[in-house]
């Protein structure tokens, strides 16, 4: 048993997409979130800085005293996860491995699609990820990056969106993908677009389920679980408060949560 609560951070609001499978798959445990609301986005920037910005967010989840801790942002977990590993003496998982596993298992003609911000992509973690479970997997990898303003926006089902999808999934239909992995936090808030667009005969893989799923079997395996009668009680916080991390909140968590503001650069 550890009752200390799963440390998630990520680049902004987009993780709460992450949070709200983690709170789904994991009812008992109590969630520390952090979102650099300050700092984002984080898909446009170096290895390094993303990097070091990763390391804060960890230190600062760290200080909340967290058992294990998820990078919900798949631009950090494409470009930080291993430097995280490294650094830091406690359990650390990204979203890249699971989504990238269950890409494998779900793709029948072996081509697989990812969509994600310009610094997964250039990370080309996805593929590599995919190429370790099965070399055989083609993998096609499409940055996406007016999708994160997209979400931001709410514009999930406008025309405006719809058009955005089409110009830049038509590489992929035309390459023939059977599996389309949302390798980017916000893309789940969009997903009804998405799928119109690639039809129903296209799997749509969410890493934030498949991270969720991994964590659970960490912590069982290593009796980590939390274990006790009163109600978990998850806390928020943001390096800058804002409108759009209760706007997304409501969405993906379906509840309204406060937040608190911390100085990460002090982290
Ligand atoms: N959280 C980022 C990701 O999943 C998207 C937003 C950003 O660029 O920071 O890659």
């Amino acid at each position: 048993m550890d009752n200390r609560p799963i440390g998630i951070f990520d680049s902004g609001v987009g993780g709460l997409t992450v949070a709200s499978q983690v709170i789904k798959q994991l009812e008992n445990e109590e969630i520390v979130y952090f979102g650099d609301t300050a700092r984002v986005p984080y898909g446009n920037k170096s290895k390094e800085i993303i990097t070091k910005f990763s390391c804060q967010d960890v230190r600062f989840l760290l200080s909340k005293n967290v058992k294990a801790v998820i990078i919900a942002c798949n631009t950090a977990s494409a470009n930080s996860l291993d430097d995280l590993i490294n650094k830091f003496d406690v359990p650390v998982f990204g979203v890249v491995v699971p989504g990238a596993k269950e890409a494998v298992r779900v793709t029948q003609n072996q081509k697989v699609g990812i969509i994600a911000t310009i610094g997964t992509v250039r990370s080309d973690a996805y593929k590599k990820a995919i190429n370790i479970v099965n070399a055989n997997v083609q993998v096609y990898s499409k940055a996406c990056p007016l999708f994160v303003p997209l979400a931001e926006e709410g514009w999930a089902n406008e025309e405006i969106t719809r058009l955005t999808a089409e110009k830049y999934l038509k590489e992929l239909i035309e390459k023939g993908v059977d599996t389309v992995v949302m390798g980017c936090t916000h893309y789940p808030l969009l997903r009804q677009c998405l799928q119109s667009v690639v039809g129903n005969e296209v799997r749509l893989v969410d890493p934030a389920y498949e991270t969720a799923m991994a964590i659970k079997e960490y912590l069982v395996k290593n009796n980590m679980l939390r274990v006790a009668e009163t109600k978990p009680q998850h806390s928020f916080f943001v390096s800058d408060t804002t409108d759009m991390f209760e706007k997304i909140c409501s969405k993906a968590l379906e509840k309204r949560y406060s937040t608190e503001e911390i100085d990460i650069e002090s982290y």
